[in-house]
């Protein structure tokens, strides 16, 4: 062993760090995840003289508001919470080919169009394949420069030198510095690299953005520390299949996080959908039972969505469950509540719900319509069209109320709904809307009884 090191051992899922091995993760449980790699002994802070160090008062701090450079694309803008803050380091995560790199690419070309530096630094392809890409997205100014490297050091002496404004990382993954003994990808690796980044970003008031690969469990490949030590957290997902992709931020120290950026993959890149609604609902069937719409806010932003049920017979003894898009356990506790309070046998029946669109929701507003649906199809009896719903249910199967009511009834009427089911603690306290016929209901018999 080298002098001076010591060993340790990482799980390479969660970062958990100990100085034995074992099969299995003490923290996140995964199986064979412990690598051994081999760290620096002494520790890496800095003495100060005790002289040095300074309080200051929180009111004598200047407080001028930070600048916002804005990326011009508004989906974008809106998830980092109204702009790129420089000297920030932000994180994206996704799936491989989710489209990480054409996102940051399109960034950058509308940033180096504001006439602002700019360095994409790529580990993974080669001039000509980000060349390629880049001619499917468009024409790119001066100001646009590329850097192929992974090595540390290298990099970070051609930002201190160049001093761009913005630089994109590309990815954290294929960083690698020569005094870490371990492997790029590493814990320890991706690790060094962050803070080598993190220290840039804040000395240099330089934005970065670093591009992180996700693992089948949705963790940033390796380390969750990494989400500890950068300001912003986005994550890019969606059905890689689908052409929709949802940026969603996780972690925002400039913003509020929950708000999410909706895109489309063209074939000349990512396209901004600005109404998601609209787009969610696309292809919704007519008059088919087992469909319903529901209000859910993403943010401070309502967004409608179908949600499909297919209840039918179980041939078996033990009734198939699933759910896309939303909590399965939910559902079983829906499915046994419906039971309960309005009497339905629902233990023999398999059930299918599916949120269309392929986005994931977890808000409970939408338990009303995973129930309105759920008994629309096992009575095979559709709902009307223009009928949309929210609400939470309980376990005694009363219709609680939910948050930002008017935003709710204000999105259902934009998109032409004429009658909205909600919760009738809800009405007390909102404008009564116009063209919109408004049903209070206490539990969920109430609500069924306007189907
Ligand atoms: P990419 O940005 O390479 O994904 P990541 O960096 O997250 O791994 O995206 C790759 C996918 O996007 C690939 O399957 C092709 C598709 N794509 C388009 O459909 N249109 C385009 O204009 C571009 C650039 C990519
Ligand atoms: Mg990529």
């Amino acid at each position: 062993m080298a002098k001076g090191k010591t060993s340790v051992f990482f799980c390479q899922e969660c970062g958990y760090e100990s100085s034995k091995w074992s099969g299995q993760c003490p923290s996140c449980k995964q199986w064979n995840t412990m690598v051994e790699e081999l760290v620096d002994k002494k520790s890496t802070a800095t003495k100060k003289a005790l002289g040095n160090v300074q309080v200051v008062r929180l009111n004598e701090i200047s407080s001028s508001r930070e600048q916002r450079i804005s990326t011009h694309m508004e989906e974008l803008d809106r998830v980092l919470g109204g702009g790129i803050v420089p000297g920030s380091l932000v994180l994206v995560g996704g799936d491989p080919g989710i489209g990480k790199s054409t996102l940051l690419l399109q960034t950058c070309q509308q940033l180096a169009q504001q006439d602002l530096s700019v360095l994409y630094i790529s580990g993974e392809e080669s001039l000509q394949q980000i060349r390629l890409r880049a001619d499917r997205i468009g024409d790119f100014s001066e100001k646009m420069e590329l850097l192929c490297e992974t090595n540390l050091s290298l990099i970070s002496g051609v930002i201190s030198e160049r001093k761009p404004r913005i630089v994109v990382i590309d990815s954290i993954q294929t960083m690698f510095h020569e005094d870490v003994n371990s492997a790029p990808g590493s814990v320890s690796q991706v690790r060094e690299a962050t803070s080598v980044f993190m220290r840039l970003a804040k000395e240099q008031e330089i934005a970065i953005f670093v591009v992180g690969h996700v693992t089948k469990e949705g963790v940033v490949a390796g380390p969750r520390v990494l989400e500890h030590m950068v300001d912003t957290v986005l994550y890019f997902e969606g059905d890689r299949y689908g052409s929709y992709r949802i940026l969603r931020a996780v972690k925002n120290r400039f913003g509020s996080t929950n708000e999410i950026g909706v895109f489309e993959m063209r074939q000349t890149g990512l396209c901004e959908v600005k109404n998601p609604s609209e787009y969610m609902l696309d292809g919704k069937p007519k008059d088919a039972s087992g469909s319903i719409v529901a209000c859910t806010m993403e943010g401070t932003r309502p967004m409608l969505v179908e949600i499909q049920a297919l209840v039918c017979h179980s041939a078996f003894g033990i009734p198939r469950r699933t759910a896309a898009g939303t909590d399965f356990n939910r559902v079983n506790l829906l499915m046994a509540v419906l039971e309960k309070s309005v009497g339905v046998k629902m233990a023999d029946q398999d059930a299918y719900i599916n949120i269309a669109g392929g986005i994931r929701i977890n808000e409970p507003a939408i338990d009303l319509g995973v129930v309105l649906a759920i008994m629309s199809s096992y009575r095979n009896q559709p709902i009307s069209d223009d009928v949309i719903c929210f609400g939470e249910v309980g376990l005694s199967g009363e219709v609680r109320a939910v948050s930002m009511v008017d935003q709710r009834i204000a999105e259902a009427k934009k998109l032409g709904f004429a009658t909205c089911i909600l919760p009738k603690v809800c009405l007390k306290n909102i404008q009564k809307p116009q063209d919109i016929q408004l049903i209070g209901v206490e539990n969920v018999r109430e609500a069924l009884n306007y189907l």
